[in-house]
Parts: structure tokens; sequence; C-alpha cells
């Protein structure tokens, strides 16, 4: 028997054990300490900001982002219709409202023509999620915020290191938020970071984080801020995975070639597309099959797990959820229903590949894609 390929694992090393040992045996296990600093000087010199802020998670992280932008009720934030909930939760817990776009079908990620159709005087974030590791089209969505005033924030909760016409996301806007959750291409466990230009938003937002102690008088908060700070150990971590991060990369490049050559693209099946102007950090490899609707994706996906190869559906969209409940947009929807995540992560070989591309072919000639 074929052993089981999970959809994804992450991959830790000698030296991300070596890093964690010495946090731990330093007694700095909380949030001060030498790795916190260490980790966000990396991942801004990465990203190409001034400044990183580390934070708990990406959807505290996001929260931390709007809120010290101020938002609160009757504000309006747009975000794509496919994307994970936090996206959507971290607007509603500002006391804003989430407006649903619909998303471009090759990239997966927000339509600038479906957000302008939105926009409102009430409009004060774009929020866009580079989905999958593809990075949003940001030139034409700045177009649209710019002349009116409205801010925008990239989720890049699952794209570090794809880039936007040669430029890493997380430097393309007023702030990138990103996600360190064991599933993705730079793990801490749990974690986030904030990236910004930004010098006195990277103040108020480090201050909120902080639950806004009065610089001048300790234990003293004039107004109400959070604890969504990060430990010094899962930032060992962090330093430890950021000096890996071109490899994995590289790796994840070099799995979505041997996906590309096992799965021949047709007119009725593809893997994730990639504009000309996007370097995608593959985060999710991606494959839709026309003539899939939820059914038959589930009966596709009960297969593959027989035959040992985990994958799990795209996410399902935001307004198909009782809390942001409305019309569904068509080709969110649409994707919704019908597109899956196959394995993508460093240590994954070549035969593995090789073995999930024979087993999807294998599939895909039964399927009745009428
Ligand atoms: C698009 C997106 N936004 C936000 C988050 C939230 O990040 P976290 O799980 O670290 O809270 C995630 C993922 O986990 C995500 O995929």
């Amino acid at each position: 028997m074929d052993s089981y390929i999970p959809i994804s694992q992450p991959s830790i090393g000698a030296r991300e054990r070596e890093l964690v040992l010495d946090a731990v045996d330093s007694g700095w296990v909380s949030s001060i300490g030498k790795y916190i600093d260490e980790f966000e000087a990396a991942f801004a010199r990465y990203c190409g900001t001034e400044f990183a802020l580390a934070v708990s998670n990406g959807t505290t992280g996001l929260h931390l982002a709007l809120v010290t932008l101020g938002l609160g009720p009757g504000d309006e934030v747009i975000i794509p219709d496919l994307t994970f909930v936090a996206t959507a939760n971290a607007v509603a817990y500002t006391g804003a409202s989430p407006v649903l776009a619909d998303i471009d079908p090759d990239t997966l990620c927000m339509d600038p023509a479906s957000v302008e159709s939105l926009v409102t005087e009430r409009t004060r974030v774009i929020m866009p999620v580079h989905l999958y590791g593809h990075p949003a089209d940001m030139d034409a969505l700045a177009a649209i915020a710019k002349p009116r005033g409205i801010a925008v924030i990239e989720d890049a909760a699952e794209a570090h290191g794809a880039e936007y016409k040669g430029r890493r996301v997380g430097g393309l806007s007023q702030c990138g938020v990103f996600s360190f959750y064991g599933n993705k291409v730079v793990t801490t466990g749990e974690g986030g970071m904030l990236t910004t230009n930004d010098r006195a938003f990277y103040q108020r937002a480090k201050r909120l984080r902080d639950h806004a102690m009065s610089p001048e008088r300790r234990y003293f908060h004039d107004e109400r801020g959070y604890n969504y700070r990060m430990t010094n150990l899962q930032a060992a971590l962090g330093v430890a995975q950021m000096e890996r991060i071109d490899d994995f990369l590289k790796g994840r490049d070099e799995i979505m070639a041997w996906y590309r050559s096992a799965i021949p693209s047709s007119e009725t099946v593809r893997l994730n597309r990639v504009k000309n102007w996007a370097a995608s950090a593959f985060w999710m490899v991606c494959l839709e099959v026309d003539g899939f609707n939820e059914a038959r994706r589930e009966a596709f996906m009960g297969k593959l797990k027989q035959r040992g190869i985990d994958s799990r559906p795209y996410f399902c969209t935001m307004s198909s959820m009782p809390m942001y409940q409305q019309k569904p947009l068509p080709v969110a929807a649409r994707k919704a229903q019908s597109g899956l995540n196959l394995p993508c992560f460093v240590g994954l070989s070549k035969k593995d590949v090789e073995r999930i591309g024979g087993v999807v072919n294998e599939l895909l000639a039964d399927v009745d894609q009428r």
C-alpha cells in the first residue's frame, strides 16, 4: 500500500529546533526577546518594507490593521467573496460591514470591475486577498482606491514571497497582513505579521497590539487596546524559517512544474493560472475541472482519499454563510462549488507528484464531464 500523502505539512529542521531551544533556554518565553526583533527585521527586509510588526495570528493581524485605521460601525470594507472566513470576520469584529466583490476567474482574486461597482461614500478600505498564493491586481485596485481616498490593505496570509510586477506582496499597499499557521509557506505554529512603510501606522498598530499602554505612565491605558503579541518562541521558529524562505519558494515552483507535466491542462482540466505580471507563491495547487459540481467534486475527493491522497475543496464563499448571506456572485460561486486543492508542501517528491497525477488522470478519465 502506498503511503498517505497529506495536503500539507510543515518543514521543521535542525535549525528551527536549535533556535527554539535557544529561546526556551534564554527564559524569554513571552513576547519580549531577541527573536521577535530579528524576525520582524528579517520579514520587513524580505518584503522590502520599512516596518514589520509580529502578531499572534493572521486574523488578529487583519483586525489590528483595520482598528489602526479607525474602522467602525457605518464603514464598509470591500473584500472578495471567495476567501477564508477570517477576512470577513476581521472586518465584522470592528463593527464595519464587509461588502463582497466577485473574483477574476483566472487569479481567483477580487475582480477590480466588481470592486468599482461596489464603492460607496462609506467605503473606507479595499482588502484584496492574494488567494492560494497568487497576487491580486494591485494597480487596478489602487486606481479605484487612491483618487477616492480609500485605503488598501493586503490580506497576504497565503502569499509569502509572491510578486506583483516584480515587487513582493506586503509592500504594495498601506499594510500587508501575513499568517504563519502550520500549513503556510512560512510557519511559526500560530502567528502573523503586519508590514508597512507608514511610520505613523506602524506606531499606532504597535501601541494597540500592546494594550495601548501609555508610554508616560506604566499600567495606564487611555484607550482600549489588545494583546495581539507573538511569543519569542514562535519568533525563533520564524527566524529559522526565514533563512529558508528562498528554498521553500523554489521548492514550490518545482512542485508546480512537476504537477504541470503530470496533469496536462486541457479544455476542461486546469491547474493554477498565473498572470504574466505575477509570480505566485503556489501555497496551494488548484485543480479545476469543467463539469464538476459539488457532488462530483466530493465523489472525486473521496476516491483520491481511498487511494491515499489528501485534498481539500476550495473555500466556501462568504455570501453562502449565515453571517454574510447575500445573493451569490457568479464566478465565486462557481469556483467554490467545483475547485479543489491538491497536496503542496516542501518535502513532496517528484515521485509523489507523479503518483498523484497518475491517480488524478485515471479518475478524471472516468468522470462524467458533460
Ligand atoms: C486568506 C486568509 N486570511 C486570513 C487568515 C487567517 O490567518 P490565521 O489562521 O493565522 O489567523 C488565513 C488563514 O489561515 C487566510 O487563508
